[in-house]
Protein backbone atom coordinates (compact mmCIF):
# COMPACT_ATOMS: atom_id res chain seq x y z
CA UNK A 1 0.00 0.00 0.00
CA UNK A 2 1.30 3.51 -1.23
CA UNK A 3 2.33 5.50 2.03
CA UNK A 4 -0.01 9.34 2.04
CA UNK A 5 1.69 11.68 0.42
CA UNK A 6 2.98 14.39 2.65
CA UNK A 7 4.06 18.59 1.53
CA UNK A 8 5.71 21.02 3.38
CA UNK A 9 7.66 24.15 2.80
CA UNK A 10 9.62 26.54 5.23
CA UNK A 11 11.13 29.79 3.92
CA UNK A 12 14.99 30.26 3.62
CA UNK A 13 14.65 33.71 5.44
CA UNK A 14 16.31 33.71 8.58
CA UNK A 15 19.17 31.67 7.38
CA UNK A 16 18.91 29.80 10.77
CA UNK A 17 15.62 28.10 12.21
CA UNK A 18 14.79 28.82 15.29
CA UNK A 19 13.53 26.91 18.29
CA UNK A 20 10.08 27.64 17.27
CA UNK A 21 10.53 26.09 13.84
CA UNK A 22 12.54 22.83 14.67
CA UNK A 23 9.71 21.87 18.07
CA UNK A 24 6.52 23.30 16.06
CA UNK A 25 7.15 21.93 12.56
CA UNK A 26 10.84 20.76 11.52
CA UNK A 27 10.41 17.94 14.24
CA UNK A 28 6.99 16.36 12.84
CA UNK A 29 8.84 16.52 9.56
CA UNK A 30 11.86 13.94 10.68
CA UNK A 31 8.74 11.83 12.21
CA UNK A 32 6.81 11.83 8.85
CA UNK A 33 9.08 10.61 6.91
CA UNK A 34 8.43 7.40 8.14
CA UNK A 35 4.78 7.19 7.59
CA UNK A 36 4.53 9.26 4.63
CA UNK A 37 5.56 9.26 1.18
CA UNK A 38 7.58 13.17 2.49
CA UNK A 39 8.03 16.25 -0.21
CA UNK A 40 10.04 18.98 1.38
CA UNK A 41 10.58 22.45 -0.09
CA UNK A 42 12.68 25.29 0.76
CA UNK A 43 10.70 27.97 -0.92
CA UNK A 44 12.77 30.50 -2.14
CA UNK A 45 10.52 31.85 -4.18
CA UNK A 46 8.31 32.94 -1.48
CA UNK A 47 11.00 34.64 0.20
CA UNK A 48 11.39 37.53 -2.80
CA UNK A 49 7.62 38.99 -1.24
CA UNK A 50 9.55 40.45 0.86
CA UNK A 51 12.59 42.54 -0.46
CA UNK A 52 15.71 40.47 -0.36
CA UNK A 53 19.44 40.37 -0.86
CA UNK A 54 20.21 38.03 -4.04
CA UNK A 55 23.44 37.00 -2.00
CA UNK A 56 21.77 36.40 1.13
CA UNK A 57 19.02 34.69 -0.11
CA UNK A 58 21.24 32.10 -2.32
CA UNK A 59 23.14 31.30 1.01
CA UNK A 60 20.34 31.05 3.15
CA UNK A 61 18.60 28.69 1.21
CA UNK A 62 21.85 26.16 1.43
CA UNK A 63 21.81 27.31 5.03
CA UNK A 64 18.23 26.03 5.27
CA UNK A 65 19.08 22.68 3.15
CA UNK A 66 21.55 21.40 5.70
CA UNK A 67 19.50 22.56 8.84
CA UNK A 68 16.58 20.22 7.60
CA UNK A 69 19.60 17.64 6.60
CA UNK A 70 21.33 17.87 9.60
CA UNK A 71 17.96 18.11 12.12
CA UNK A 72 17.24 14.39 10.37
CA UNK A 73 15.77 14.90 7.28
CA UNK A 74 16.83 12.14 5.51
CA UNK A 75 17.34 12.33 1.26
CA UNK A 76 16.98 8.42 0.65
CA UNK A 77 13.53 8.61 2.65
CA UNK A 78 11.53 11.68 1.88
CA UNK A 79 12.50 14.24 -1.41
CA UNK A 80 13.99 17.12 -0.04
CA UNK A 81 14.58 20.35 -2.91
CA UNK A 82 14.57 23.79 -3.66
CA UNK A 83 11.31 25.69 -4.50
CA UNK A 84 12.93 27.80 -7.45
CA UNK A 85 14.54 24.52 -9.28
CA UNK A 86 11.33 23.06 -10.16
CA UNK A 87 9.22 25.33 -12.27
CA UNK A 88 6.19 24.13 -12.11
CA UNK A 89 5.20 25.66 -9.10
CA UNK A 90 5.28 29.22 -10.80
CA UNK A 91 3.66 27.27 -13.85
CA UNK A 92 0.89 26.34 -11.72
CA UNK A 93 0.62 29.35 -9.68
CA UNK A 94 -0.01 31.26 -12.87
CA UNK A 95 -3.01 29.47 -13.93
CA UNK A 96 -4.68 29.06 -10.18
CA UNK A 97 -4.15 32.83 -10.19
CA UNK A 98 -6.37 33.13 -13.19
CA UNK A 99 -8.97 31.13 -11.18
CA UNK A 100 -8.93 33.41 -7.81
CA UNK A 101 -11.35 36.18 -7.40
CA UNK A 102 -9.70 39.30 -6.19
CA UNK A 103 -12.11 39.73 -3.36
CA UNK A 104 -10.98 36.16 -2.66
CA UNK A 105 -7.32 36.62 -2.52
CA UNK A 106 -7.94 39.86 -0.32
CA UNK A 107 -9.81 37.89 2.46
CA UNK A 108 -6.57 36.31 3.28
CA UNK A 109 -5.67 37.47 6.64
CA UNK A 110 -1.96 37.02 6.39
CA UNK A 111 -1.70 39.63 3.83
CA UNK A 112 -3.25 42.31 5.73
CA UNK A 113 -1.13 41.38 8.69
CA UNK A 114 2.64 41.17 6.29
CA UNK A 115 1.29 44.69 4.44
CA UNK A 116 0.30 46.37 7.15
CA UNK A 117 4.16 45.67 8.85
CA UNK A 118 6.27 46.27 5.21
CA UNK A 119 7.38 49.47 5.52
CA UNK A 120 8.52 49.06 1.42
CA UNK A 121 6.13 49.04 -0.95
CA UNK A 122 3.76 46.19 -0.68
CA UNK A 123 4.28 44.07 -3.98
CA UNK A 124 1.64 41.87 -5.82
CA UNK A 125 3.37 38.68 -4.81
CA UNK A 126 2.87 39.10 -0.99
CA UNK A 127 -0.53 39.76 -2.33
CA UNK A 128 -0.95 36.43 -4.48
CA UNK A 129 1.26 34.18 -2.17
CA UNK A 130 -1.22 32.11 -0.52
CA UNK A 131 -1.71 31.04 -4.62
CA UNK A 132 1.69 29.79 -5.03
CA UNK A 133 1.57 28.31 -1.62
CA UNK A 134 -1.88 26.57 -3.29
CA UNK A 135 0.36 25.84 -6.26
CA UNK A 136 2.85 24.08 -4.03
CA UNK A 137 0.53 21.69 -2.74
CA UNK A 138 -1.48 20.74 -5.61
CA UNK A 139 1.07 19.61 -7.32
CA UNK A 140 2.18 17.21 -5.42
CA UNK A 141 -1.14 15.48 -5.12
CA UNK A 142 -0.65 15.78 -0.93
CA UNK A 143 -3.05 13.99 0.85
CA UNK A 144 -1.81 15.57 4.11
CA UNK A 145 -0.25 19.06 4.81
CA UNK A 146 0.81 19.81 8.54
CA UNK A 147 -0.65 23.14 9.29
CA UNK A 148 -0.42 25.62 11.92
CA UNK A 149 -3.39 27.62 12.73
CA UNK A 150 -1.90 31.04 11.02
CA UNK A 151 -2.10 28.64 7.93
CA UNK A 152 -5.56 27.08 7.88
CA UNK A 153 -7.38 29.79 5.77
CA UNK A 154 -4.46 29.02 3.19
CA UNK A 155 -5.05 25.73 3.00
CA UNK A 156 -9.12 26.37 2.72
CA UNK A 157 -8.02 28.35 -0.55
CA UNK A 158 -6.27 25.05 -1.79
CA UNK A 159 -9.42 23.41 -0.80
CA UNK A 160 -11.71 25.94 -2.65
CA UNK A 161 -9.28 25.99 -5.74
CA UNK A 162 -8.66 22.36 -5.88
CA UNK A 163 -12.55 21.89 -6.06
CA UNK A 164 -13.25 24.68 -8.78
CA UNK A 165 -10.86 23.82 -11.02
CA UNK A 166 -11.36 19.93 -10.91
CA UNK A 167 -15.42 21.10 -11.37
CA UNK A 168 -14.64 23.20 -14.62
CA UNK A 169 -12.24 20.81 -16.21
CA UNK A 170 -12.29 17.41 -14.61
CA UNK A 171 -10.79 15.81 -11.42
CA UNK A 172 -7.19 16.74 -11.75
CA UNK A 173 -6.19 17.40 -8.05
CA UNK A 174 -6.69 15.64 -4.91
CA UNK A 175 -7.82 17.81 -2.26
CA UNK A 176 -5.72 17.99 0.44
CA UNK A 177 -6.27 17.76 4.46
CA UNK A 178 -5.16 19.30 7.24
CA UNK A 179 -2.88 17.30 9.14
CA UNK A 180 -1.86 18.46 13.02
CA UNK A 181 0.68 15.53 13.79
CA UNK A 182 1.32 14.85 17.17
CA UNK A 183 3.77 16.57 19.83
CA UNK A 184 4.00 19.60 17.88
CA UNK A 185 4.53 22.33 20.74
CA UNK A 186 3.97 26.77 20.51
CA UNK A 187 6.83 27.93 21.79
CA UNK A 188 6.48 31.79 23.18
CA UNK A 189 9.36 34.41 22.86
CA UNK A 190 11.98 34.33 25.81
CA UNK A 191 11.44 38.01 26.29
CA UNK A 192 7.34 38.50 26.15
CA UNK A 193 6.20 34.77 26.66
CA UNK A 194 2.43 35.59 25.55
CA UNK A 195 3.52 36.07 21.51
CA UNK A 196 5.16 33.53 19.63
CA UNK A 197 8.41 32.83 19.13
CA UNK A 198 9.37 34.43 15.84
CA UNK A 199 11.96 36.01 13.63
CA UNK A 200 9.83 38.85 13.13
CA UNK A 201 10.55 39.49 17.17
CA UNK A 202 14.48 39.04 17.34
CA UNK A 203 14.93 39.54 20.87
CA UNK A 204 13.15 36.50 22.85
CA UNK A 205 14.31 34.02 19.82
CA UNK A 206 16.58 30.96 20.28
CA UNK A 207 18.33 30.48 17.04
CA UNK A 208 19.55 26.73 16.33
CA UNK A 209 22.95 27.86 14.70
CA UNK A 210 24.01 30.52 17.48
CA UNK A 211 26.55 30.26 19.48
CA UNK A 212 25.15 27.76 22.22
CA UNK A 213 26.64 30.14 24.65
CA UNK A 214 24.49 32.62 23.90
CA UNK A 215 21.51 30.74 23.66
CA UNK A 216 22.20 29.37 26.75
CA UNK A 217 22.63 33.28 28.26
CA UNK A 218 19.13 34.16 26.59
CA UNK A 219 17.49 31.15 28.46
CA UNK A 220 18.90 31.97 31.65
CA UNK A 221 17.79 35.98 31.35
CA UNK A 222 14.53 34.55 30.17
CA UNK A 223 11.22 36.47 31.76
CA UNK A 224 9.33 34.87 34.40
CA UNK A 225 7.46 35.92 36.80
CA UNK A 226 8.11 37.04 40.52
CA UNK A 227 7.00 34.24 42.06
CA UNK A 228 9.39 30.89 42.96
CA UNK A 229 7.64 27.72 42.62
CA UNK A 230 7.96 25.77 39.39
CA UNK A 231 4.49 24.73 38.07
CA UNK A 232 3.27 24.79 34.58
CA UNK A 233 0.01 27.54 34.53
CA UNK A 234 0.57 28.89 30.92
CA UNK A 235 -1.86 31.60 32.19
CA UNK A 236 -0.49 32.51 35.36
CA UNK A 237 3.23 31.24 34.45
CA UNK A 238 3.84 32.06 30.73
CA UNK A 239 7.35 32.25 31.18
CA UNK A 240 7.89 28.87 33.86
CA UNK A 241 5.19 27.26 31.28
CA UNK A 242 7.23 27.83 28.08
CA UNK A 243 10.45 26.45 29.64
CA UNK A 244 8.78 23.81 30.82
CA UNK A 245 7.37 22.94 27.36
CA UNK A 246 10.68 23.50 25.56
CA UNK A 247 12.54 21.31 28.03
CA UNK A 248 10.22 18.67 27.91
CA UNK A 249 9.82 18.47 24.11
CA UNK A 250 13.88 18.35 23.91
CA UNK A 251 14.19 15.70 26.52
CA UNK A 252 11.36 13.59 26.09
CA UNK A 253 10.47 13.63 29.98
CA UNK A 254 6.76 14.92 31.02
CA UNK A 255 6.00 18.03 32.28
CA UNK A 256 4.69 16.84 35.27
CA UNK A 257 7.68 14.73 35.49
CA UNK A 258 9.92 18.15 35.11
CA UNK A 259 7.44 19.64 37.69
CA UNK A 260 8.27 17.12 40.34
CA UNK A 261 11.80 16.84 39.47
CA UNK A 262 11.88 20.96 39.79
CA UNK A 263 10.09 21.05 43.37
CA UNK A 264 12.36 22.96 46.34
CA UNK A 265 14.39 24.53 43.02
CA UNK A 266 14.46 27.72 41.87
CA UNK A 267 13.37 29.27 38.23
CA UNK A 268 17.22 29.59 37.96
CA UNK A 269 18.33 26.02 38.04
CA UNK A 270 15.50 25.32 35.58
CA UNK A 271 16.93 27.84 32.84
CA UNK A 272 20.40 26.67 33.45
CA UNK A 273 19.79 23.08 32.93
CA UNK A 274 17.57 24.04 29.70
CA UNK A 275 20.63 25.75 28.63
CA UNK A 276 22.63 22.99 29.06
CA UNK A 277 19.58 20.73 27.64
CA UNK A 278 19.42 22.65 24.64
CA UNK A 279 23.42 23.16 24.07
CA UNK A 280 23.48 19.33 23.83
CA UNK A 281 20.84 19.12 21.87
CA UNK A 282 22.19 21.82 19.29
CA UNK A 283 26.32 20.81 19.21
CA UNK A 284 25.67 18.19 16.91
CA UNK A 285 23.08 19.20 14.85
CA UNK A 286 25.63 22.40 14.16
CA UNK A 287 28.31 19.86 13.60
CA UNK A 288 26.36 18.32 10.75
CA UNK A 289 25.30 21.65 9.32
CA UNK A 290 29.06 23.02 8.85
CA UNK A 291 29.97 19.80 7.36
CA UNK A 292 26.99 19.68 4.82
CA UNK A 293 28.42 23.30 4.43
CA UNK A 294 31.71 22.25 3.94
CA UNK A 295 31.27 20.00 0.99
CA UNK A 296 29.16 22.18 -1.58
CA UNK A 297 29.06 19.20 -4.57
CA UNK A 298 27.38 17.30 -2.16
CA UNK A 299 24.85 19.17 -1.30
CA UNK A 300 24.30 20.50 -4.69
CA UNK A 301 23.86 16.21 -5.55
CA UNK A 302 21.26 15.70 -2.74
CA UNK A 303 19.45 18.63 -3.96
CA UNK A 304 19.79 18.02 -7.55
CA UNK A 305 18.29 14.50 -6.86
CA UNK A 306 15.18 15.96 -4.68
CA UNK A 307 14.30 17.87 -7.73
CA UNK A 308 14.83 15.47 -10.31
CA UNK A 309 11.69 13.44 -8.17
CA UNK A 310 10.05 16.69 -7.16
CA UNK A 311 10.05 17.42 -11.04
CA UNK A 312 8.93 13.86 -11.85
CA UNK A 313 5.77 14.05 -10.13
CA UNK A 314 4.83 18.16 -10.20
CA UNK A 315 6.14 18.18 -14.44
CA UNK A 316 2.97 14.99 -14.36
CA UNK A 317 0.45 17.03 -12.50
CA UNK A 318 1.19 20.51 -14.61
CA UNK A 319 1.38 18.24 -18.07
CA UNK A 320 -2.39 17.20 -17.28
CA UNK A 321 -3.06 20.95 -16.04
CA UNK A 322 -1.97 22.33 -19.42
CA UNK A 323 -3.89 20.02 -21.13
CA UNK A 324 -7.28 20.48 -19.92
CA UNK A 325 -7.22 24.81 -19.42
CA UNK A 326 -6.54 24.58 -23.38
CA UNK A 327 -2.52 25.08 -24.06
P1 LIG B 1 8.23 32.83 11.89
O1 LIG B 1 6.99 32.97 12.74
O2 LIG B 1 9.48 32.92 12.65
O3 LIG B 1 8.16 33.74 10.68
P2 LIG B 1 7.43 30.84 10.04
O4 LIG B 1 6.11 31.51 9.93
O5 LIG B 1 8.36 30.89 8.88
O6 LIG B 1 8.18 31.35 11.34
O7 LIG B 1 7.14 29.33 10.44
C1 LIG B 1 7.70 28.19 9.87
C2 LIG B 1 7.10 26.99 10.56
O8 LIG B 1 7.43 27.01 11.95
C3 LIG B 1 5.57 26.96 10.51
O9 LIG B 1 5.15 25.63 10.36
C4 LIG B 1 5.15 27.50 11.85
O10 LIG B 1 3.89 27.02 12.26
C5 LIG B 1 6.25 27.01 12.76
N1 LIG B 1 6.48 27.94 13.87
C6 LIG B 1 6.96 29.19 13.76
N2 LIG B 1 7.07 29.77 14.97
C7 LIG B 1 6.63 28.86 15.86
C8 LIG B 1 6.49 28.86 17.28
N3 LIG B 1 6.85 29.91 18.00
N4 LIG B 1 6.03 27.75 17.88
C9 LIG B 1 5.68 26.67 17.15
N5 LIG B 1 5.79 26.60 15.82
C10 LIG B 1 6.25 27.67 15.16
NA1 LIG C 1 5.16 33.59 10.56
Amino acid sequence: VARPRVLSGIQPTAGSFHLGNYLGALRQWVTLQDTHDAFYCVVDLHAITVEQDPKTLRQNTRVSAAQLLALGIDPDHATLFVQSHVPEHAQLSWVLQCLTGFGEAGRMTQFKDKSARQEAQVGVGLFTYPILQAADILLYQAHHVPVGEDQRQHLELTRDLAQRFNSRYGRTFRLPEAYIPKDTAKIYDLQDPTSKMSKSVPSGVVELLEDPKRAAKKIRSAVTDTGREITYDPAAKAGVSNLLVIYSALTGRTVDDLVAAYEGKGYGDLKKDLGEVFTEFVTPVQDRVRQYLADPAELDKVLARGAERARDVAGRTLARVYDRVGF
